[in-house]
């Protein structure tokens, strides 16, 4: 599978993503292209030293024209033949010119559990709600925010001493563990979505049966 991954940041997904591809946790896969819209992205630097070819598209240049910018994406995507794109911290919400070019082929990683919690920077709206359980999301991209079918998500608790950094540094740490773990999943095909339904394909009886009584408390109830 040719996997493209766009990113507008830091890009530390993204490494996470190729340290586990260098150590054959992710099979049949080949990081083909990272994209970004910020000429400053700290993902170019992941790029560069695991020799992955990067694209340009700054946004700036599309202003208020989405499907432009988006009929760019498309047009210097073309010539890598992605069959996977993971958007790995990417800070576009993409539309349906780009999205029908890609169905069912977009995954998104998000810092929440969803539903709840769509949107960009969303870690002070989780503390200013005062959620217990916080928790990141890797979803199929459809034409709404943050709304499409969700593959697998991880959980993590919030302290009373938290703020957005905090939370954001403790929500990261489960991201780091669930991209790869999405994307490993797909490219090993066992991912199948049927509407709103994403099915995991061959996981043992016996782990499935001790999680359906592993329950996270918190706080713990013991105090
Ligand atoms: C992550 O928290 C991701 O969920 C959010 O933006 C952040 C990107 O971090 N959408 P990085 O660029 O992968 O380090």
């Amino acid at each position: 599978m040719n996997i493209a991954v766009l990113c507008s940041g830091r890009g530390s997904n993204f490494l996470n993503l190729l340290m586990d591809h260098e150590k054959g946790l992710i099979t049949d896969a080949e990081f083909v292209v990272m994209l970004t819209d910020n000429k400053a992205a700290g993902a170019l630097n992941v790029a560069r030293e695991f020799e992955v070819p990067t694209l340009v598209v700054p946004r700036s240049a599309y202003h208020a024209n989405r499907e432009g910018f988006e009929r760019r994406l498309l047009e210097v995507l073309e010539p890598y033949r992605a069959d996977l794109i993971v958007l790995a911290g990417f800070e576009r919400v993409l539309g349906e010119t780009f999205l029908n070019a890609y169905p069912q082929k977009v995954i998104n990683i998000h810092p929440a559990l969803l539903p709840s919690f769509p949107g960009h920077r969303v870690w002070q709206d989780q503390l200013d709600h005062g959620v217990k359980l916080a928790g990141a999301t890797v979803h199929f991209v459809d034409v709404g925010v943050d709304s499409g079918p969700i593959i697998i998500q991880g959980v993590v608790p919030v302290l009373d001493a938290d703020d957005a950094d905090t939370l954001a540094d403790r929500i990261l740490q489960v991201e780091h563990w669930l991209l790869p773990k999405a994307v490993a999943l797909i490219t090993a095909g066992r991912v199948t979505v049927s509407g709103r339904k994403v099915a995991i394909k061959d996981i043992p009886r016996k782990i499935i049966e001790d999680a359906a009584f592993h329950t996270m408390v918190w706080p713990p109830l013991d105090v």
